[in-house]
């Protein structure tokens, strides 16, 4: 069972850089070791419990834990006693009790927070509506494959501030790399710390990376998205960028929204990387979130 102050990997400030630069270099060692995974987690089980879809972080977790010689327990939110059924406090002491750490996928980030205040295990943030650290991680692993240190790069983001672009900048402070944000006039206030802008070449000028997620997040179907068409990741912008500037996306890509198909399909487009990289990361992550335990790493 875990110790009294469970290792949560609910938002990366707090997690801190130093432990973040560890779980990165042990996401690396994971995927050097792909076809002999350690067996860590023997006997060991994960709770995942999904509020929103997910094709990604399921199967990633899933497939990560099992390699590592572990167990996968996956609920839908509204099948468990939660929404209102029980309270919080009895659900995170009762799944602490039976599973050694849990994934949970659901909109308000406070409810995750208090969640996990009551547990005894660790919980790990599968996306909410303020953050995805899971997927950035991932992000900043394939960054350090492609391009090397992430220190001192330059990412531009396009499209909606949502949670993703919110942790990339997060992720930004935390490794010192600078952000460019080309969004839409009505978010700049949200962006304290980068450069916001409406001018999308702008934003690419000098850029390392260029980024972009859906314009409509889960739970936000049926918005409009005509703001958000000048923030289009095309060709044209990477004329501006650094000649090995790449591409990235977490997925689900809609081809022709907020990216071009000529983007998509060009040697720019690391997103497959990204994707398969949501493996190595996952168990890096619950390598350090299960280190209280019996995990050696
Ligand atoms: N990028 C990502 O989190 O994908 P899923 O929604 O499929 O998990
Ligand atoms: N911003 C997207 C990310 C999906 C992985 C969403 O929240 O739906």
């Amino acid at each position: 069972m875990a110790s009294t102050s469970p290792a949560h990997f609910l938002d990366l400030p707090d997690v801190g850089a130093d432990e973040l630069k560890a779980i990165l270099k042990s996401a690396h060692e994971m995927k050097r070791v792909k076809f002999t995974p350690p067996q860590h987690f023997s006997g060991m089980s994960l709770a995942m419990i999904f509020d929103k879809k997910s094709t990604r972080t399921r199967i990633s977790f899933e497939v990560a834990m099992k390699q590592l010689g572990g167990h996968t327990i996956v609920m839908n939110a509204e099948e468990i006693q939660l929404s209102g059924a029980e309270s919080l406090e009895d659900t995170g002491k009762v799944l602490s009790r039976f599973v050694d750490a849990v994934m949970i996928r659901m909109s308000n980030h406070d409810i995750l927070s208090e969640l996990a205040s009551h547990s005894t295990i660790p919980f790990i943030n599968g996306l909410t509506d303020h953050s995805h650290p899971c997927q950035i991680m991932a992000d900043l692993m394939t960054v350090e494959e492609k391009l090397g240190d992430l220190s001192g790069r330059k990412v531009a983001w396009y499209g909606d501030y949502n949670n993703v672009a919110r942790t990339w900048g997060q992720a930004a402070k935390l490794f010192d790399f600078d952000m460019a944000f080309a969004v839409p006039e009505d978010q700049h206030a949200d962006i304290t710390d980068f450069t916001a802008t409406c001018n999308a070449k702008l934003a690419a000028q000098d850029a390392d990376i260029l980024v972009t997620d859906t314009w409509v997040s889960m739970g936000q179907e049926g918005k409009g998205t005509e703001k958000f068409e000048p923030f289009k990741v095309t060709g044209d912008l990477f004329s501006a960028a650094k000649d090995h500037a790449i591409f990235m996306h977490c997925m689900p890509v809609h081809r022709g929204h907020e990216v071009s198909d000529d983007v998509l399909s060009s040697a720019k487009s690391v997103i497959y990387d990204e994707a398969e990289n949501r493996l190595h990361a996952q168990k890096a992550i619950l390598m350090w979130c299960l280190k209280d335990t019996n995990v050696k790493v």
